[in-house]
């Protein structure tokens, strides 16, 4: 198809230049008017008629008002006829993919309605919470795995007996993924989440860590209970490093704190949100996949 344009939001600019660079096409940004009240509205440039573009918003912080930016964006965007190719890095409400306690709604699927509605024709993300997930997508979505560049950067701290660790078994298809590409074995915790309180439980499992540094793998990290939990029972098992490892830093609520307040010895991320521990790149990975897509 071959794209025309790169558009990013406010900030996303540093991931959508490194696309637009890459694929050797221009850039703008979306302009977002915001007005005291709370409310906002945006203002597209002008020459995006009838073309190929690729909107690049970040849907973290502030989920739901980025939710509705993009929403509104992609109607811009359509409203000149263009072919609206959005990529999220990270998938905000995916983890609302079913109705998990009656009464509730399964939010993830309204959104992928809506989005088909504003005009969205194609989404490229990164590490969507479940596959389950992209099946309430009426559109193609692009999820493209994060694993093998975190692994590159795991490979280059030089750690030997290495050992990876899922804090849940909805997440052992993606630790394996990541265990391949460094070579070592992988094991998943089984972690219960009490759907009215929140609160999580973590049964042990019989493993010998004793000297061994362990890469716990997650698609996010979000208050982190979920890390600090492994990473105390990983400790407990005599490991001599835990380090965190996540696609998605959403680092709420202390996290950092309760990650390394758990024994957690360092916390690694992409930058599909923006943190302190974003030392990985996704820049890269996005393009490669938008270039197979031109
Ligand atoms: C849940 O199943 C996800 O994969 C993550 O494990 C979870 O969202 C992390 O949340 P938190 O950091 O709050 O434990």
């Amino acid at each position: 198809m071959g794209w025309d344009a790169v558009i990013g939001s406010a900030g996303s600019e540093d991931i959508a230049k490194g696309i637009a660079n890459s694929l050797g096409i221009g850039y703008a940004s979306m302009e977002i008017i915001k007005f005291k009240d709370g409310e906002f509205k945006v203002r597209l440039g002008h020459g995006f008629g009838g073309k190929n573009l690729i909107f690049v918003h970040r849907l973290f912080p502030d989920p739901s008002q980025k939710m509705l930016e993009l929403i509104i964006s992609c109607r811009a965007m359509k409203n000149e006829n263009a072919h609206v190719h959005a990529v999220l890095p990270y998938m905000s409400y995916a983890r609302q993919d079913k109705e998990f306690v009656n009464g509730e709604v399964v939010t993830l699927r309204v959104l992928a309605q809506v989005l088909r509605e504003a005009g969205v024709d194609e989404i490229t993300t990164v590490d969507i919470h479940s596959a389950e997930g992209l099946k309430l997508f009426d559109m193609k979505v692009n999820n493209r795995s994060a694993m093998p560049v975190l692994a590159q950067y795991a490979k280059s701290l030089k750690l030997d007996n290495v050992l990876v660790a899922s804090p849940d078994y909805g997440g052992i298809e993606r630790s394996r993924e990541f265990a391949r590409e460094i070579d070592a074995e992988a094991v998943a915790f089984e972690k219960f989440r009490d759907r009215n309180t929140g609160e999580i439980s973590m049964n042990d499992i019989d493993i010998d860590a004793s000297d061994k540094n362990v890469f716990v793998i997650d698609d996010m990290i979000a208050t982190g209970g979920s890390i600090a939990k492994v990473s105390t029972l990983l400790k407990k098992h005599g490991a001599k490093k835990v380090i965190a490892i996540a696609t998605h830093g959403l680092l709420v609520d202390n996290a950092e704190e309760r990650i390394l307040g758990a024994g957690a010895d360092e916390i690694i991320t992409t930058n599909t949100i923006l943190n302190p521990h974003s030392k990985v790149d996704i820049a890269p990975l996005l393009y490669e996949s938008l270039k197979k897509e031109a």
